[in-house]
């Protein structure tokens, strides 16, 4: 067992855990923050997407000791325009990857605006086509990416 700390939506927290443990079952079976989902568990789906230190991960691969002293965000510490505008564009049926969505189109922003390049980038802004490849990592089984795409143009401005 390992001792590590974590601040996970502003509150500090701190467990003793086994270093096989997985971010995303430390937060969801020992500190009850059950907004980041566990789709495939494997990487491929994205519905477990937290902000670490404001950079998204998909928490399902992460082992919590690697982020002992880091700043979680999930769904439940997010208080940002995306949310608003995914009720107002539809962006989710079931709402199962909706928390994954919208941190990782937290972070993806940051990650525009800090210059990180994209395999597909539109001319003249962040727009449908670029969107659509930085978000390619959440996978959304209602198929609801029109809305999801609308919703964070939207906020992109
Ligand atoms: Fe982590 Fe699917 S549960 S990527």
């Amino acid at each position: 067992m390992t001792l590590i700390r974590m601040n996970v939506n502003g509150s500090a927290k701190s467990l003793e855990i086994e270093p096989r443990v997985s971010l995303l079952d430390a937060l969801r079976e020992r500190l009850g923050v059950t907004g980041p989902k566990k789709g495939c568990d494997q990487g491929a789906c994205g519905a477990c997407t937290v902000l670490a230190d404001g950079r998204r991960i998909n928490a399902c691969l992460a082992l919590a000791i690697q982020y002992d002293g880091c700043q979680i965000t999930t769904i439940e510490g997010v208080d940002h325009p995306l949310q608003e505008a995914f009720v107002r564009h539809d962006g989710f049926q079931c709402g199962y990857c909706t928390p994954g969505q919208i941190c990782s189109a937290i972070g993806m922003l940051s990650e525009y605006e800090a210059g990180m390049p994209s395999a597909v980038t539109d001319s003249g802004g962040l727009g449908e086509a670029e969107i659509r490849e930085r978000m390619s990592g959440n996978v959304c089984r209602c198929g609801a990416y029109n809305g999801i795409v609308g919703a964070i143009m939207d906020v992109a401005g």
